[in-house]
């Protein structure tokens, strides 16, 4: 017996609520993309719980499936109003020896499961018992969903097509006097005109040194000829998302310092996905690009010193900071543990992650050698493990320098 709770609307400001996403884990299992529902799922039963048909209400906020449409369109076996959650619940969960329930993600549901649990043992003398076991359904459901079915990568392939026409038009706005917004605008219109929800994650459209800030979202200033702008953007679709750096020289031309940092990033992504195949680790990967870089950064002058040394120091960290994978899926930080029995988990066929490492240069830092200042760059892709290596799921998005040269070019 399982019980998965939606997400909740929230108040964005005075009566305007933020745009509605349904929580990732009721998604997966019921396709349901309407606020105020759970999924309640038995041995043998599917029930979904959702706001019913409300004609004032649907005036306002739109159709709505209701109970009805659950059953037809969503295949739920049975569906009741999600007001009646509370009163039906106990009558569910009677008699079952453990609830699959995720404690602490929503706590006006957890006090409704707990009421019930009290309810259903204020009738131990009846001869019914309450569930003895709370288990929490994410370490079956994040197994699951960690593991991508070839429907679900289908739509992985279909977001990342969307995204490559959306960084092409992108790129050709990288001119002088742009402004980063622009460029955001550009992004955006692609990814709505092509039937996506919209951005999977605030895009990153920055600029000189705004290239070397994580996660810059403002989105404000000039490009200026002589900068790098790395664009992060991915589309949702579907509620799948797509998770893509490239990083484009204002004008269509990489110059000195930033076209040796930019093939420097590009051969430490190569030898990082050179790396994949069923029962490699994500660690693994990210040493690869840590190797490749620590060389790099030697011979850029930035580092001083062994290899050895430095990467056992991690004296890269101040210019690669962050790691260079993360799983992907229908949330950009994808749920999947990354340890299994506390060792780095080997990769399996049908996994989706990113790879993606950069180098950070800001201006800021007084480490950053001076010919260096304001260079930011990311490459990143999404690739799913396949049975004998793997697929670049956003390969038709070009990196290479003189194809990335001429996209800015047009
Ligand atoms: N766009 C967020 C990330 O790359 O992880
Ligand atoms: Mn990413
Ligand atoms: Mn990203």
């Amino acid at each position: 017996m399982a019980l998965i709770p939606g997400a909740r609307l929230r108040r964005r400001h005075g009566d305007v609520d933020y745009v509605f996403r349904q929580h990732s884990d009721l998604l997966y299992l019921t396709g349901f993309e309407q606020p105020a529902a759970a999924a309640l799922l038995t041995q043998n039963r599917y029930v979904l719980f959702v706001q019913p048909r409300d004609s004032e209400a649907e005036t306002w906020t739109g159709l709505r499936p209701g109970v009805e449409g659950a059953c037809e369109r969503y295949g739920a076996d049975e569906a009741h109003p999600i007001g009646e959650l509370a009163q039906r619940l106990p009558e569910f969960i009677e008699n079952a020896p453990r609830l699959h329930y995720p404690l602490g993600e929503d706590r006006s549901t957890d006090d409704l499961v707990v009421r019930s649990l009290e309810a259903v043992r204020g009738r131990a003398r009846r001869g019914v018992t309450a569930p003895r076991n709370i288990a929490d359904p994410r370490a079956i459901l994040h197994e699951m969903r960690l593991r991508k079915e070839p429907e679900e990568l289908e739509l992985m392939r279909a977001a990342a097509e969307i995204t490559r026409e959306a960084h092409e038009q992108a790129a050709r706005l990288c001119q002088p006097g742009t402004h980063e917004h622009e460029v955001e605008a550009e992004l955006h219109y692609v990814f709505r005109r092509r039937g996506g929800a919209g951005p999977a994650y605030p895009s990153i459209v920055g600029s000189g040194d705004n290239a070397t800030i994580l996660h810059y979202i403002e989105n404000r200033d000039q490009l200026q000829r002589g900068q790098l702008v790395l664009i992060d953007a991915g589309v949702e679709l579907h509620g799948y998302a797509s998770d893509v750096t490239r990083t484009y020289p204002v004008g269509g031309h990489f110059e000195g310092p930033a076209r040796e940092v930019y093939e420097l990033v590009l051969r430490a992504q190569e030898s990082a996905l050179g790396e994949i195949r069923p029962g490699a680790t994500l660690r693994a990967l990210h040493e690869r690009a840590v190797g490749v870089f620590v060389e790099g950064l030697i011979e850029l002058g930035a580092l001083e010193g062994s290899a050895g040394e430095l990467i056992e120091k991690e004296a890269y960290r101040p210019f690669y900071m962050h790691t260079t994978s993360h799983w992907l899926g229908l949330d950009v930080h994808d749920v999947g543990d990354y340890h299994v029995e506390g060792k780095p988990r080997p990769l399996e066929a049908g996994m989706v992650f990113t790879v993606e490492p950069g180098l950070y240069f800001p201006a800021r830092d007084e480490r950053t050698p001076e010919r260096l200042r304001s260079i930011g760059v990311r490459i990143e892709d999404d690739v799913v493990v396949t049975e004998d290596g793997f697929e670049i799921l956003t390969s038709s998005i070009p990196k290479r320098p003189d194809e990335v040269e001429r996209c800015v070019r047009g």
